[in-house]
Order: structure tokens, then sequence, then C-alpha cells
């Protein structure tokens, strides 16, 4: 049985959430984050997520205790087989510590950022060995979500990219290559531009933020799952197909309701974001909310897999694996 061992560098969210990742993997995680307390918020989490990974699948060694802590990101670098950057979206706090992690790493390990949005030609200046480093952006909860998004600056290899998509796909996730290098991605340009006019709705005194989820759970949400925008709309312009939706629906994509700009973060549009979704929170702690996601997301990848349909693809593929693994250690 192969197994590797993921260096993980910022441990919040997102770091947190690719150690579970790792380690349903049946890998081994070395992590570093400066943070007081760090260690045992990490421990924490793992605990939080490890049910939800439980019930999405684990490889044989898959053991939440294959943890060791480093002491500085060199040790990190040094101990590593792939390196995950996930310290707090800044390029600066990103670019000094990926020059540590490049000065300390073997020259032939990868070194991805997690980062949301930010050039990987910019995070590259600088280092010894800019053909190493790219974007492995992923989605929360990465334990349970496939999606991550491989981007290359100018001076990434061909080979980076390869090993990137060969190791997300090693970890059952889908690697979405965005070939052109922009800012934001593809998803977050996605994702921000629904949010923008949320923004704006509420700035506005439109909706609350509980009716503009409404407007989402109950309808588009749950046919994005199975088939994102674009193959939706075909389906919703009946047998005249996208032809027809965009005759009939373009003229009023020209119409001034949507903003592309973002509204200004007043105080008060801040207080109505917060307490609007304080509030559909309902008393419920983001531990509870958390369980309730991931076994939503669960519950609608199982149902995705029997029609093969998107993340259900993976579902099936990560049942699959573990089958044959678990027959390959049984060989040992
Ligand atoms: N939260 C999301 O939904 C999401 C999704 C995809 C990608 N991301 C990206 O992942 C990265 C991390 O985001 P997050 O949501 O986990 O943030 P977070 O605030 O939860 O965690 C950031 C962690 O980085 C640590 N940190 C601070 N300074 C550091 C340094 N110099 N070196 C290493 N670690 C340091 C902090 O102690 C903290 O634990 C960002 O680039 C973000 O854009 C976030």
């Amino acid at each position: 049985m192969t197994t590797r061992t993921i260096g993980l560098v910022g441990t919040g969210v997102i770091g947190s959430g690719w150690a579970v990742r790792v380690l349903a993997r049946g890998y081994d995680v070395v992590a570093w984050d400066p943070g007081d307390g760090a260690e045992d918020r990490l421990a924490d989490s793992i605990e939080r997520a490890w049910p939800a990974a439980t019930e999405l699948g684990l490889f044989p060694g898959a053991d939440p205790g294959r943890v060791g802590w480093a002491d500085s990101p060199e040790e990190v670098a040094k101990a590593a087989d792939w390196i995950q950057e996930s310290a707090p979206e800044d390029e600066g706090i990103k670019r000094s510590l990926l020059r540590r992690l490049d000065d300390a790493a073997p020259p032939r390990t990868v070194i991805a950022s997690s980062s949301s949005g930010l050039l990987p030609t910019r995070l590259a200046e600088g280092l010894r060995h800019p053909e190493r480093l790219l974007i492995g952006h992923p989605f929360n909860p990465v334990y349970l979500l496939p999606l991550v998004e491989v981007a290359a600056g100018e001076a990434t290899s061909a080979d980076a990219v390869a090993a990137a998509v060969e190791h997300y796909d090693d970890l059952v996730m889908h690697p979405l290559i965005v070939r052109n290098e922009i800012e934001g991605y593809l998803s977050d340009r996605l994702q921000e531009a629904l949010w923008r006019e949320v923004l704006h709705l509420v700035n506005d005194g439109v909706a609350t933020t509980a009716e503009l989820d409404d407007a989402v759970v109950y309808g588009p949400g749950l046919r994005w799952a199975a088939m994102g925008t674009n193959l939706t709309f075909h389906l919703a312009g009946g047998e005249g197909g996208m032809r027809h939706m965009l005759g009939q629906f373009g003229p009023a994509l020209e119409l001034p309701w949507t903003h592309m700009e973002a509204p200004e973060l007043t105080e008060e549009l801040i207080e109505a974001m917060a307490t609007g979704t304080e509030a559909q929170a309902g008393g419920r702690t983001v531990a509870e909310l958390e369980r309730q996601r991931d076994l939503s997301l669960l519950g609608v990848m199982r149902a995705l897999s029997t029609s093969g349909i998107g993340a259900g693809r993976l579902i099936t593929e990560r049942d699959a694996r573990i089958q044959a693994a678990g027959k390959t250690a049984g060989q040992d």
C-alpha cells in the first residue's frame, strides 16, 4: 500500500478540511500554523468532521491521528511529498510564506496554494522554483466537495499541472483546469456575481437574507447540483433549447436590474447580512449547522450517484477505489 505525506501550511477552515480529506485517503499529514492554539483547533476540527468523512468512505489506513505538527513551514516543506498552502487570503502573507516553503522544499515538490482568487504568476514572483507553484482552489467543506480548480501561472510547468491533476484525482476530487489565468478563477466569479446581487437586494430593502436563500434552496440550487447553469437553461428552453431560451430571455438580460458592482459595505448592510443569517441559524451552533450541511451534501451526492451525474460520479468512483484498495491491502 503506497502512502504519502501531505504538508499543510495554515490549518484554519480550509487547511483543516484538507487534513480530513487527506487522512480519509489513508495518508499522513504534517502541518504548521502560527496561530495561538492552532494545533488543538486542528485536532478539534478533524474530530468534528470525521463522522462525515467516515460516511463518505475511508480508505485503508485512514486514521485521524496520523497528523504530525511541525515547528516551522520549513519543517513541513522538508517532510512533505506535496505542499498545500492555506494561509489567509493576503498576497503579502502568502508571498513571504511561499518563499520560505520554496527555499526549504526539494525542487520537485509541488507547492499548491488554496487561494480563492490571487494570480499564481504574482504568487510565484521571486521563487527559486516558480515552475512548481500553482493554485489548487478547493471548496468548503474540502473533505466532502470534490471540486478543485487548478490554475497555472506563467512560469508553472506542464509537469506540475499534470502532477496536480494526478494528486487531486488520487484524493477522489474533480480537478478543473482554469485554462486562462484570471483573478477569481471560474467558480468564485460565478458565486460572487450572485452574492453581489444578494448584497444589493438586502441593501435596497427588497428582501431579507432568508428570503434570498429560499429563492435558491427550493429551486435553482437543486438543479445546479445536477446540471449547473447552462445545461439547466438548455432544458428551460424546451425543445428549442438554449437558442430559444436566449431568444426569450436575452432581452431581459439587458434590462438594468442586475448590478455588476458590489454595493458599498456600510455598517447597516453588514448588520443586515449578519443579523439576517444569525436569525436563519435560529440558535443552531456552527458545529450543528456544519453537521446538517454535511449530511445534506452526503445525501445529495449519494442521490446523484444513482444516475452518475456531477459529484455523484465521484461517489461511485470512491466506493470502487476503496474496495479495490481494501483488496490490495488484504494481499499485503
Ligand atoms: N473559507 C472558504 O470558503 C475558502 C474556500 C476556498 C479557498 N479558501 C482560501 O483558503 C485560504 C485559507 O482560508 P480559510 O478560510 O481557511 O481562512 P482561516 O482564517 O480559517 O484560516 C487561515 C489560517 O492561516 C493561519 N495563518 C495566519 N498567518 C499565517 C502565516 N503567515 N502562515 C501560515 N498560516 C497562517 C491562521 O492562524 C489560520 O489558522 C485562503 O487563501 C482562502 O482564500 C477559502
